[in-house]
């Protein structure tokens, strides 16, 4: 029997754009339902996404830095990875931050329900559960129900040797050799992973570079590294096929300006992209307008096509990043609560943790070449960097873009160890409206990696000393 429930505010997903969303609600004193189809509450971020993907490579840092450390004279023998002790450590750290999500909604009485939410119309939806079906009759609602993995065509079917994410994250064991197909964001990270924990790792990508979306002289120390720890980068290919071997092993035939090559891989992942996951809730019903892709519309107040209903995160589009998702949380959350809010971020930070980092936020110089935006720019080469050559972090570098007639900051570019902490300050600086002097002005503390920011500002402004640049 379908039961029925009146609530004022109900939240579809439990990411971080969906928590965030019901416990601001909640705060502002509405009556807030969250609904998620996982048991477990975080979404992709905390159980299948960031959380879990940043804890191995941590591990994978480690097992590098040891290896720079032996030719320093600190020797260490190689790491005997225990898999089981890895995997429970990482489920560990997610399991804690799901109890604490778990304690959040308690203390701020937001109810939970576990189910597949699907919409009969624009006030009602119908949430499965596994033993019960709900009829939920809302006031306003947030959806939150955020992305899943891309796939190609003609793979294998739930073939357990090829991956996604999620899989690939699960740790079952580490392939002797893994393709990665798709040398974007988690292409990078999780070859990395894999790479340190003893996998032949490949990687095939579509286009002439790796994170095509970053500055490609940011991209250049990470290639480098992964040139040494990866066995092969091969770039502007594409898989054309992958077909399963008695042996589970996949066969792959690759194509490039070359022609065409086959191999035989052990595990393959697929990392070409997020889709949204707009199919299963029946948008339809309620007539909220989605684009070609499948993405939900929005407004700056997150608000859909129907006025009482609301998108973010993921769900909405790029970039499909968790703090996006958050802050749009909050303001979909703020209007629905009748507060004035707006989702108008002047940069939004993107951060690849790989070792070496690769951040960037703002204005990139390829954006500004692309759309013709007149920039100007200071670069700081971490060569010059006391911290930098301690943490052998010399081919690390940070720059800014600069508006060449206000010399306000327009993005920023860093990349090496830490980079994804350094980029802040340059969010803070592009949001605050900060120019060349408020950062080449403001002290910094010495020896960090900090002081590049600085530094990039200083070369531009002509006032650095570290660095000899011979006047124009
Ligand atoms: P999600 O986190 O996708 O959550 C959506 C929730 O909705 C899920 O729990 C799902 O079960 C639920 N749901 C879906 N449909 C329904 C339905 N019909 N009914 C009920 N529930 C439903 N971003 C970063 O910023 N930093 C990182 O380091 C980072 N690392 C990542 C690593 C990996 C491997 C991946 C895959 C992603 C990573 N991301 C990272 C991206 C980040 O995870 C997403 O941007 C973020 O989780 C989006 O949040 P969200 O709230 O929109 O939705
Ligand atoms: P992505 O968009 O970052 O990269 C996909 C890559 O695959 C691109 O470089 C693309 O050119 C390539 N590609 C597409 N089709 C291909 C094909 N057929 N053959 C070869 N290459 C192909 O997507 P990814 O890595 O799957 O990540 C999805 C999203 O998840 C990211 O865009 C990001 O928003 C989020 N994410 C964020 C992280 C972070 O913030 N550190 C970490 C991981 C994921």
């Amino acid at each position: 029997m379908t039961k029925e429930k009146d609530i004022d505010l109900v939240v579809i997903g439990s990411g971080p754009g969906g928590y965030a969303a019901a416990f601001r609600a909640s705060d502002l004193g509405q009556k807030v339902l969250l609904i998620d189809k996982d048991d477990e509450l975080g979404g992709v971020c905390l159980n299948r996404g960031c959380i879990p993907s940043k804890a191995l490579l941590h591990i994978a840092k480690v097992i590098d830095e040891t290896k720079h450390l032996s030719k320093i004279g600190v020797s260490f023998s190689k790491p005997q990875i225990d898999l089981d002790a890895v995997r429970n450590h990482k489920n560990k750290i997610v399991s804690q931050l799901n109890s604490g999500i778990k304690q959040l909604a308690k203390v701020r009485k937001v109810e939970t329900m576990q189910g597949l939410a699907s919409f009969l119309s624009a006030n009602q939806i119908l949430v499965e559960g596994e033993n019960n079906t709900t009829k939920i009759i809302f006031k306003k609602c947030i959806i939150a129900a955020g992305s899943s993995s891309s796939l190609i065509p003609g793979l294998p079917k739930n073939h357990p040797s090829v991956l996604t994410s999620k899989t690939a994250l699960d740790l079952v064991d580490i392939p002797e050799s893994l393709l990665v197909i798709g040398g974007g964001v988690i292409g990078v990270e999780l070859g990395q992973v894999y790479a340190s924990l003893g996998s032949a790792v490949s990687v095939v990508e579509f286009l002439p570079g790796l994170i095509p979306g970053a500055d490609k002289d940011i991209v250049k120390p990470l290639q480098r590294k992964l040139k040494k720890q990866f066995s092969s980068i091969m770039l502007s290919s594409k898989v054309i096929s992958v077909n399963a071997n008695t042996d589970k092993t996949l066969t792959v035939e690759i194509e490039n300006e070359k022609g065409v090559e086959t191999k035989t891989y052990n595990k393959v992942l697929v990392s070409v992209g997020r889709k949204p996951n707009t199919g299963l809730l029946k948008v339809e019903n309620a007539e909220i307008t989605v684009n070609e892709q499948g993405y939900i519309d929005v407004d700056e107040y997150q608000r859909t096509s129907q006025k009482n209903i609301f998108a973010i995160g993921d769900i909405v589009g790029n970039p499909m990043l968790a703090h996006k998702a958050t802050h749009e949380g909050k303001v979909a959350a703020e209007v629905a609560s009748g507060h004035p809010a707006v989702m108008d971020p002047r940069a939004i930070p993107s951060v690849v943790y790989t070792d070496p980092e690769v951040a960037w936020t703002g204005l990139t110089e390829l954006k500004a070449k692309k759309d013709k935006i007149p920039y100007e720019k200071g670069e700081f080469p971490w060569a010059a960097s006391g911290k930098a050559q301690i943490l052998n972090a010399s081919q690390g570098k940070t720059k800014i873009l600069f508006d060449p007639e206000t010399k306000q900051v327009l993005g920023a570019g860093i990349v090496g160890p830490s980079a994804g902490d350094l980029i802040c300050e340059a969010a803070l600086a592009i949001e605050m409206g900060s120019d060349a002097e408020d950062i080449g002005l403001t002290v910094h503390p010495h020896p960090t990696l900090g002081e590049t920011f600085a530094a990039a500002a200083e070369v531009y402004l002509g006032t650095m000393t570290d660095l000899y640049i011979p006047s124009k």
